[in-house]
């Protein structure tokens, strides 16, 4: 890669499944403490059930709770990120720490202090600091009151907690991504919006509400944060990764269209400032019921965002008449399997090429730079002697930065950085276990949150590093 851009070599990592210590200082739960270690969690939770799951009772494990306790081990990991060469670092404020219950005038301080020390920390070994407002985060007592995103009072709650913190990090904090994955309420409501389903209700119509009040929340930080500080940066975020036609046959191509176009419903809004033209058609064909005031228009229209980041683990294959045809797991929901993709050491197929596509695919759409916000590969890890050999995650980062590195140098995509997902082990969101590993940096904790949550290296830190000396050019070798 030309030596001249500057280039955001990274990782990143969320509040809710790395801090821990969900209680304190201060802090009051959020809906991802309240997610047990099974497979409710990725289900939409109803209101009739919610009590036994926010009742908190019981040995149950809530990995949120736990992390991999990054409150206290920042420092630390900080300083393994220098040594690893990185010169940013993606991070999210869990909104609870600021504000307990959402609903308070004045923000509390020693969750702000948590923050500043940690942007101390990043200053001193000249990280940029890349921050997600919401990283599937909301302070539990808005679920319970208001349904989370649902009602429309969330945004003010949300705006006066953003403007909190972009005013007390002025100058220190130049990219924010208002919301992670934003296209994640239509798959994993509660996790994505904070709402709770009720049976006879129209609960479709309520995703594509609390989505539409992210989208305004998303345009009035970008408005208060341009009024703050005008250099501020802001990014969409969406679980991105290409949608095949299973085959040729036009209606494939057509269904995969359609469930294209769903998926980037939030992001063409943050970057158009208007929903695209099917969506009027949309709404009648799925009779949904929304409220969108006129007012929101003018808010979506003037305020967009400057750059697009996104997340890319896969791509997705669909086709119009999908009975018979084996399914596999990826991001959030599952997709049909695609038998061009040899079998990898993750359950979710590795599509490097996919990344290159997805690249070039959001760019001819967006027009934006682009910027890969979360990358990489969940495994089970072997550690013995203090070592993990992950030979499958070095195959699989030289696949995809090489990649990616094509698509800057070939295909003319204006990117902004690379940051590795979850590049110091945390619990999955998925799975809520630890044990489906990231990071090129080993915690020594498992799914029971057992272990001294000691960090090592793993033989991907010294590949990973060896990519950021190099530029990039080592994948090529
Ligand atoms: C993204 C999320 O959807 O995927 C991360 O932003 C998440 O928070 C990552 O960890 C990987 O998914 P999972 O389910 O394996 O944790």
């Amino acid at each position: 890669m030309k030596k001249e851009t500057q280039f955001l070599w990274g990782g990143a990592i969320s509040a809710a499944q790395s801090e821990g210590n969900y209680l304190a200082d201060g802090r009051q739960p959020s809906n991802f403490d309240y997610l047990p270690l099974d497979d409710r969690r990725l289900k939409a939770v109803y209101k009739n059930q919610a009590d036994s799951i926010l009742a908190s009772i019981g040995d149950e494990i809530y990995p949120g709770r736990n992390g991999n306790d990054f409150y206290h081990h920042y420092r630390e990991d900080i300083g393994l990120l220098k040594e690893l060469g990185v010169n940013s670092f993606r991070f999210s404020i869990s909104w609870s720490r600021i504000f307990p219950t959402g609903e308070e005038e004045q923000p509390n301080e020693a969750g702000l202090k948590f923050y500043e020390d940690l942007l101390t920390e990043l200053e001193k070994q000249q990280m940029e600091p890349i921050v997600t407002l919401s990283h599937f985060e909301i302070p539990i007592q808005l679920v319970k009151k208001y349904n989370g995103w649902e009602d429309r009072k969330v945004i003010d709650f949300f705006l006066h907690y953003g403007k909190t913190v972009m005013t007390r990090f002025k100058e220190r904090i130049k990219y924010w991504i208002p919301f992670n994955e934003m296209n994640m309420v239509l798959h994993i409501p509660f996790i994505g919006g904070g709402i709770l389903f009720e049976e006879g209700k129209d609960n479709l119509s309520m995703q594509y509400q609390a989505g539409h009040h992210q989208l305004l929340a998303n345009a009035l930080i970008i408005q208060a944060g341009k009024e703050i500080d005008p250099a501020n940066q802001f990014g969409a975020m969406l679980a991105a990764g290409k949608t095949y036609a299973y085959t040729c046959d036009p209606k494939d191509v057509f269904a995969a269209l359609q469930q294209e176009r769903e998926n980037l419903l939030f992001s063409d809004v943050q970057v158009f400032g208007e929903y695209p033209k099917f969506f009027a058609h949309y709404i009648v064909e799925k009779n949904l019921k929304l409220r969108i005031d006129q007012e929101d228009d003018e808010i979506l229209k003037k305020n967009t965002v400057d750059f697009v980041s996104f997340s890319y683990y896969s791509s997705a294959c669909t086709a119009a008449e999908e009975s018979g045809i084996d399914r596999v797991a990826t991001n959030g929901y599952t997709t049909l399997r695609n038998p061009y993709l040899p079998k990898g050491k993750s359950v979710w197929q590795d599509d490097p090429l996919g990344l290159r596509i997805t690249l070039n695919q959001l760019q001819d759409r967006y027009h934006k730079p682009l910027f890969i916000v979360e990358n990489g590969i969940g495994t089970q890890d072997e550690f013995a002697d203090g070592k993990v050999q992950d030979d499958y995650r070095i195959h699989y980062l030289r696949g995809h930065i090489k990649n990616m590195l094509l698509a800057v140098e070939e295909d003319g995509i204006e990117l902004m950085g690379y940051l590795m997902w979850g590049i110091i082990d945390l619990p999955s969101v998925s799975e809520g276990k630890i044990s489906k590993r990231y990071g090129v940096i080993y915690v020594d904790q498992d799914d029971q949150n057992k272990g001294t949550h000691q960090r090592y290296k793993k033989d991907s830190f010294a590949f990973y590093q060896k990519i950021i000396l190099s530029n990039g050019a080592v994948v090529f070798e």
